[in-house]
């Protein structure tokens, strides 16, 4: 039984968009900050006395579409391996209590790097970052700590993240504002898909990513934690627009998340420096330098609930835990 444990991340530059359904190939490059406080332990074995691909995640057996997108994920290994077998896998969810952040980049890059070595395989990170992209767009990204860059490339070679800064220690750090735990209703891979075919602003996205990839590469260079925070906060709701302007329009956020940025340009207009980000969930991400994070759980605290508040620091990239 190999055991691998995976970060989640949260995009400072988003991916929203696929080029190739199948492969996951996304339109644009992206760039994220690996999480330490949130991730995956996945386990998998392949074993001769199974007849069927067995999942379990936290405590409990998956069937049905979740299954499905891990047997997928086997057969690609199965076929990479030439492994015969079925495979035993079981997976733990390492988030606060129901925290809703039980991302798929964690899942899958974790599941990748367990299953990949239980086949046999011996994949170099590159390799493994482009196997975790055939589970989840932003598993590519959850291979490496720190700051780290998904390439889009233009087919299953040239599609892979690399690090930008692997030990990232000039203080930025993110709050997650747990704002909403249950299971989002348009799915990122709907959402995207309907935002590429309808949004009348998708053009528009392939020229805001181009730019921000290259300011928010200088800001990282230069540490300038306000710089990355404000192209962070202005990439997102640039995100949020394909949302709103698809046919038929949708939003991802909920009452609380407007009450959150709200409170986010509160505390800015106050002189605390903060940004916010958001994925394909009504939670709230917060950017700021550690040197503010009392100021700011205080004030958010105050507004949301402390017990609504998870700090986490930049975590690292993914690990075989066992022998
Ligand atoms: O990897 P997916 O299919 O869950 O898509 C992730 C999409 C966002 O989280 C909204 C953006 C990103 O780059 O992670």
């Amino acid at each position: 039984m190999i055991t691998a444990r995976a970060h989640t991340n949260i995009a400072l530059v988003k991916y929203w968009g696929k080029k190739d359904q199948n492969l996951i190939l996304p339109q644009t490059d992206s760039l994220s900050l690996t999480l330490n406080e949130f991730y995956a332990d996945t386990s998998v074995e392949f074993r001769d006395d199974l007849a069927a691909d067995h999942i379990e995640i936290d405590d409990r057996v998956v069937t049905g579409h979740a299954a499905n997108k891990v047997i997928n994920f086997l057969n690609i290994i199965r076929k990479m391996s030439g492994e015969k077998r079925y495979a035993n896998v079981i997976s733990t969810n390492h988030v606060p209590v129901s925290a809703g952040l039980a991302s798929s980049a964690s899942a899958f890059a974790a599941l990748a790097t367990a299953a990949s070595k239980a086949a046999g395989l011996d994949l170099n990170r590159r390799d493994l970052s482009r196997l975790a992209r055939q589970g989840s767009g932003s598993a590519t990204r959850s291979i490496y700590g720190g700051l780290v860059e998904w390439h889009r490339g233009t087919d299953d070679l040239t599609s892979f993240a690399e690090p930008i800064m692997e030990k990232v220690d000039f203080g930025i750090e993110m709050i997650a504002l747990l704002l909403n735990t249950s299971k989002k209703k348009v799915s990122s891979r709907q959402g995207m898909q309907s935002s590429v075919e309808t949004s009348p602003y998708y053009p528009a996205w392939h020229k805001v990513v181009a730019h921000d990839m290259l300011a928010m590469k200088r800001a990282i260079s230069n540490q300038d934690i306000d710089q990355i925070g404000h192209i962070a906060e202005e990439n997102a709701l640039r995100m949020h627009a394909l949302t709103l302007s698809a046919d038929p329009g949708y939003t991802y956020f909920n009452g609380e998340t407007i009450r959150a940025i709200q409170a986010i340009n509160d505390l800015r207009s106050q002189g605390i420096s903060c940004y916010y980000t958001m994925d394909a969930g009504p939670n709230v991400k917060v950017i700021y330098n550690r040197k503010n994070r009392s100021k700011i759980i205080d004030y958010l605290g105050k507004l949301f609930g402390q017990e609504k508040l998870i700090v986490s620091k930049p975590g690292p990239g993914v690990k075989i835990i066992n022998k």
